[in-house]
């Protein structure tokens, strides 16, 4: 079993991540050793904190092992994805890769004889959206019926939201003025849309009015936020979307919680008044991604 998207996930092995999550979270030396003398292999095209820090805390965590690749000291730029894939599958019990393109995630793992997982490409964040599901259940007490406005620039972690509200009925409304081209699947959004999960709005301050969430995201992805050659078009972007930040004023009085993948542009996509806000998940949505990765690692090695 992989973890390309959750798209390719049942609704069953979804609930049962995030119930597993929370039991390890809350239970911690019940899963010491649960992946004794196992092996994750953690391959990193792009930067990471909480991604890369979740496997490898997690992993030790559950008793077992796990070893950083960074892409540009590996072999992998000198040959065939494929061939290295099959490497590190002789290697380890899983593998945690993140990619630039989605295509590289969907070959490594036809390739992979172990379970693969997507730890962030330019379409989707699978890993993200089990911690979020796993907040929103602690917080709200359920996922069902959840109403979450995501604002900002369509992207991966936008995508792996509607893929989790079409799943497990949370629904989502975006209310993005911005896409980015890499991640648009059509596929995806008619399939929510038509299941009633997935509504796209202009109406930002109504949008909010009738959530309980508001997520927001970076206006441009990590691997081109200091890239030269996208310069001119970051500064297009904070000019189109600095109507959408959130801020004290947007979300004045507003029962809302915040949500918020993190890394944060403080000033950008979201003010620092409300990443400290009261109504701020933020960091509690962060600490989930090591107790939900701890229980994704379970589950495809048959351990949960
Ligand atoms: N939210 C998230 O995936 O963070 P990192 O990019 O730091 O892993
Ligand atoms: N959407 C952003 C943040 C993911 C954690 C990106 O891909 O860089």
């Amino acid at each position: 079993m992989n973890l390309v998207s959750l798209k390719d996930w049942s609704t069953t092995d979804i609930i049962e991540v995030v119930e597993g999550s929370i039991a390890v979270k809350n239970n911690p030396e019940g899963y010491a050793n649960a992946t004794s003398r196992r092996s994750l292999a953690m391959l990193f095209q792009k930067t990471s904190t909480r991604t890369r820090c979740a496997g490898e805390v997690g992993m030790t965590q559950l008793g077992g092992h796990s070893v950083y690749l960074d892409w540009r000291t590996t072999n992998f730029a000198l040959a065939d994805l494929r061939d290295e894939i099959r490497v590190l599958s002789a290697y380890s019990d899983a593998i945690l890769a993140r990619f630039l393109k989605h295509s590289d995630v969907v070959q490594a793992a036809e390739s992979a004889t172990v379970p693969l997982i997507n730890g962030c490409c330019d379409r989707y964040h699978p890993t993200q959206a089990l911690g979020d599901l796993m907040t929103i259940q602690e917080k709200c007490g359920r996922i069902e019926g959840v109403k979450l406005t995501y604002v900002g620039v369509h992207n991966n972690v936008c995508n792996s939201l509607i893929t989790a509200g079409l799943k497990t009925g949370m629904e989502v409304t975006v209310v993005a003025p911005e896409m980015n081209p890499a991640a648009v699947d059509e596929e995806l959004y008619e399939a929510a849309r038509k299941a009633g999960t997935y509504t796209v709005s202009d109406q930002l301050h109504q949008a909010i009015v009738n959530s309980d969430i508001v997520y927001t995201d970076t206006w441009v992805d990590m691997e081109f936020f200091t890239d030269p050659a996208f310069k001119e078009e970051k500064e297009r972007r904070i000019e189109t979307l600095s109507p959408y930040q959130l801020n004290a004023e947007l979300l004045v009085g507003q029962d809302v919680l915040v949500m918020h993948c993190l890394p944060a542009h403080r000033g950008y996509e979201i003010s620092g008044e409300i990443v400290e806000d009261p109504r701020s998940i933020m960091f509690d949505q962060s600490e989930n991604r090591l107790h939900s990765m701890k229980g994704l690692i379970l589950k495809l090695l048959g351990a949960l």
